[in-house]
């Protein structure tokens, strides 16, 4: 079970970064704290020691001082680049999921976690890891803004509609830690959460073998690819296809009719899935039909899974995804973002939670509302004044 760490009501520290974290809030909290109560006593002291002592006293003139400028120059800025070094290095260890994580999905809504093992095994609001292996999430949500958050690995990221977000860390220690949801995200927000159960890799293997593993993201991935969705009719293995042949592309640059490049990561196939017109490969014609509001983000999840498969990439996943930046460069990412949250048939809700739905902004388009003046309201001048 979960202790405290020696600060009272401190999380304890069980992942691989989470001493560093740690120690760059205690260094500038010392800072802070060095400097803030320092100035507090010496405002104190000068204000008790030179008081007015006589009426229309007046203190020296000081003409500048060499010394004393360099001195309150030089000190703050070497101050203020420890902490900026040091906030780069752990936020650059934090947000770059290493190449050889195991890889993880998780797909939020409201109000729920789901978890989804490269093996198979489906998990909601708990999630079972091995001790001392790199874990990485992929996560995206089905209707609003989440994060998750997980204190004792001192790690969070938002999880956030039409993109995958990514988080990793290497838990250090077995234990039951607490896991949040740190974005508000309606009514249940506050019971948004769960447990990250850390095992030794002996009970790790049992738990895996003591649960039943549906199809892995893998397997569901083909099952989609291959015959719900029909997606390999067109996109076959021999380049024969109306469209390009999947195989060996992932982590690759493929470049577009635009003339741009993009690199064809898990967000470049989400975004090729919903929005087919938006990144049209060179040489291709556009008649890719869109899948938006005929796959859920499970079954997204799974096709990317599997496409990623056919690179030979099993879960280690290499994704440029960044924990913050995305990697959406193009206007396709953007106008999925709004529409993804459409489940289209609330199949999924299991528990009877309220509909996601609701958190539907609408894809009618009317980004405009009804403020006058917005570009396309405003009457165009005909001629402008010359003078
Ligand atoms: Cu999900 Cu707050």
């Amino acid at each position: 079970m979960q202790e405290n760490s020696w600060i009272p009501l401190f999380p304890e520290q069980a992942s691989s970064f989470a001493w560093q974290v740690d120690w760059l809030y205690f260094y500038i909290l010392a800072v802070t704290l060095f400097f803030g109560v320092g100035c507090a006593i010496v405002i104190f002291y000068f204000a008790v020691r030179y008081r007015e002592t006589e009426k229309f006293g007046k203190g020296a003139d000081i003409h500048g001082s060499m010394v004393l400028e360099l001195t309150w120059t030089i000190i703050p800025f070497v101050i203020a680049m420890t902490m900026f070094i040091g906030g780069a290095y752990v936020f650059y260890n934090l947000y770059r999921p290493p190449a050889d994580a195991m890889e993880i999905y998780v797909v939020g809504k409201q109000w729920m976690w789901k978890f989804q093992h490269g093996t198979g095994q489906r998990e909601i609001n708990e999630l079972h890891v091995p001790v001392g292996r790199k874990v990485k999430l992929t996560m995206t949500t089905e209707d609003v803004i989440h994060d998750v958050f997980i204190p004792a690995f001192r790690t969070k990221a938002d999880v956030v509609p039409g993109r995958y977000t990514t988080l990793w860390f290497e838990p250090t220690k077995p234990g039951k830690y607490h896991l949040f949801c740190a974005e508000y995200c309606g009514l249940n927000h506050s019971g948004m959460g769960g447990y990250v159960y850390v095992m030794e890799q002996r009970d790790y293997d049992n738990w895996l073998s003591g649960t039943v593993s549906g199809q892995t993201p893998v397997e569901a991935g083909k099952d989609l690819f291959e015959t719900k969705l029909g997606c390999a009719s067109c996109h076959q293995g021999n380049d024969q296809g109306r469209g390009p042949t999947l195989t060996g592309l992932y982590g690759k640059e493929q470049k577009l009719t635009t003339g741009q490049a993009v690199n064809f990561d898990d967000e470049y196939i989400r975004n090729s899935i919903l929005n087919p017109q938006g990144q049209i490969v060179e040489g291709y014609q556009p008649i890719m039909p869109t899948f938006k509001g005929q796959v859920t983000e499970e079954q997204l999840v799974s096709i990317v899974a599997y496409i990623k498969s056919l690179s030979g990439n099993t879960g280690g996943g290499n994704s440029g995804a960044s924990g913050t930046g995305g990697t959406g460069t193009t206007s396709g990412s953007a106008s999925s973002s709004s529409t993804t949250v459409n489940t289209p048939n609330g199949a999924t809700n299991s528990t009877g939670t309220i509909n996601p739905r609701r958190a539907d902004r609408g894809e009618t388009g009317n980004t405009q509302g009804s403020n006058p003046n917005a570009p396309e309201n405003r009457s165009e001048p005909t001629r402008r004044e010359e003078r």
